[in-house]
């Protein structure tokens, strides 16, 4: 699954404007989430969360995004060029990263932290949602990159302090 994950995140890197490559890419990555984490695109029921600074949609729905490949894509180019500017210009270890609203695969992060070393980088995880953010802490440690993460928090991230 490593494996599979690996060459995903490399196609959609370095893929240009190829759409067929990015869902290529995108359609293998969401095989490899649903294979560990029960949330899917198919649940039609499941329920958004109203917060006062708008609507955080459902775990279903969130997993949709992934398959948004273009988005995917570029949010990914632009997060793995992030951490890479980090990681050059600081001394300090690990940089940190929260990543607010992670749906159930943390999908922009996850493909990223397989050819780090968690001394390197600590993610951490936050969803309004707790079956998504339940289902991004399994996939994670079902993938062996547990140690990446740092504090989980049940929280709103428009207010959180
Ligand atoms: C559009 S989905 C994106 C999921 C994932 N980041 C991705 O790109 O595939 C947004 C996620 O953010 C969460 N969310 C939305 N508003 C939030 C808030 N104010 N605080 C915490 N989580 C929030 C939702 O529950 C949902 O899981």
């Amino acid at each position: 699954m490593i494996d599979a994950l690996k060459q995903a995140r490399n196609l959609i890197l370095h893929c240009h404007n190829d759409i067929a490559c990015m869902k290529q890419a995108v359609d293998t990555m969401y095989r490899v989430y649903t294979s560990l984490s029960p949330v899917t695109i198919t649940d039609q029921n499941d329920a958004n969360i109203y917060l006062p600074s708008g609507k955080a949609i459902s775990p279903s729905q969130a997993a949709h995004c992934l398959l948004e490949m273009k988005r995917t894509a570029i949010f990914l180019r632009g997060i793995h060029q992030a951490i890479a500017h980090q990681l050059s210009t600081h001394a300090h270890r690990p940089i940190r990263v929260l990543y607010a609203g992670t749906g159930p695969y943390a999908a922009l992060i996850t493909p990223l932290l397989i050819d780090l070393n968690p001394r390197e980088l600590t993610v951490d995880l936050m969803d309004i949602n707790p079956v998504s953010l339940q289902s991004t802490a399994d996939v994670l440690m079902k993938l062996g990159l547990s140690g990446f993460v740092g504090e989980v928090h049940l929280a709103d991230a428009s207010t959180y302090k």
